[in-house]
């Protein structure tokens, strides 16, 4: 999979994106990555990504020039790419929609900042508006971030021989039979730990009980920390 991210702040990106698992999808050619910063399609001396609102009102909105300069180049090899703007406005990013993302070839992450971005932009260049969560953050680069990780650990070989996505949280509906619950607790030795055992049946060797309680834990977790999964009241 190809990824840009368009950002005035690329090492907002570049730093995490370069460790662990998404270092490890680069060296392995799964995913080739470039951040890039925007204001090297701008054409003014000053550099400038931004202006005031038309119509009044706080603070400054992004320029709608550099976008689309950087939007063409980045398409010129590749008119199918998906064009996604990070922005609290967007609709809410959630498992569904980075197993949706991780079919994709070519993903292009534009990173908001200030007040917003000249809707021109959303309207003729972008796919699709995500955000990660009903809060508000300084810019769209730590968005982009934890929409790229979320995506690209689905892809095949990065998440190596660990257990696969159908085991964890949010796992797919139309995989596990049942609908997304949160996971089971885990341990891991000592067995005793100042005073606190572990759970006797994880220790039985039994595998059907451990799944049977594995499955009560999990649904009693969710009913605890996110009752709107099993269609409840928050
Ligand atoms: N930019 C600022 N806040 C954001 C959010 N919650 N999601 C995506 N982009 C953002």
């Amino acid at each position: 999979m190809k990824i840009d991210i368009v950002t005035i702040f690329p090492e907002m990106c570049r730093a995490p994106l370069g460790e662990s698992m998404m270092k490890r999808a680069q060296e392995a050619g799964v995913l080739s990555l470039a951040v890039h910063d925007l204001r090297d399609w701008t054409t003014d001396r000053h550099r400038q990504v931004d202006d005031i609102p038309y119509g009044g009102g706080p603070g400054m909105v992004m320029k709608p020039e550099p976008f689309f300069a950087a939007v063409r180049a980045l398409k010129a090899d590749s008119p199918d790419a998906r064009v996604i703007l990070l922005t609290p406005q967007g609709r809410r990013f959630d498992q569904a929609c980075a197993r949706s993302l991780a079919t994709e070839s070519h993903l292009i992450f534009l990173c908001g900042h200030y007040e917003g971005v000249d809707h021109r932009v959303v309207e003729a260049l972008v796919d699709l508006e995500l955000s990660i969560g009903d809060y508000v953050l300084t810019n769209g680069a730590i968005a982009a971030v934890v929409v790229v990780d979320a995506v690209v650990r689905l892809l095949p070989g990065v998440l190596g021989d660990a257990r696969s996505p159908e085991e964890e949280s949010f796992a797919d509906p139309a995989v596990t039979g049942h609908g997304p619950l949160l996971e089971a607790p885990h341990y891991t030795r000592p067995a005793d730990f100042e005073g606190m055992p572990v759970p006797e049946v994880l220790t039985s060797g039994h595998h059907g009980r451990i799944a049977t309680w594995r499955h009560e834990q999990a649904v009693a977790r969710t009913q605890r920390n996110r009752p709107d999964l099993l269609g409840e009241n928050r």
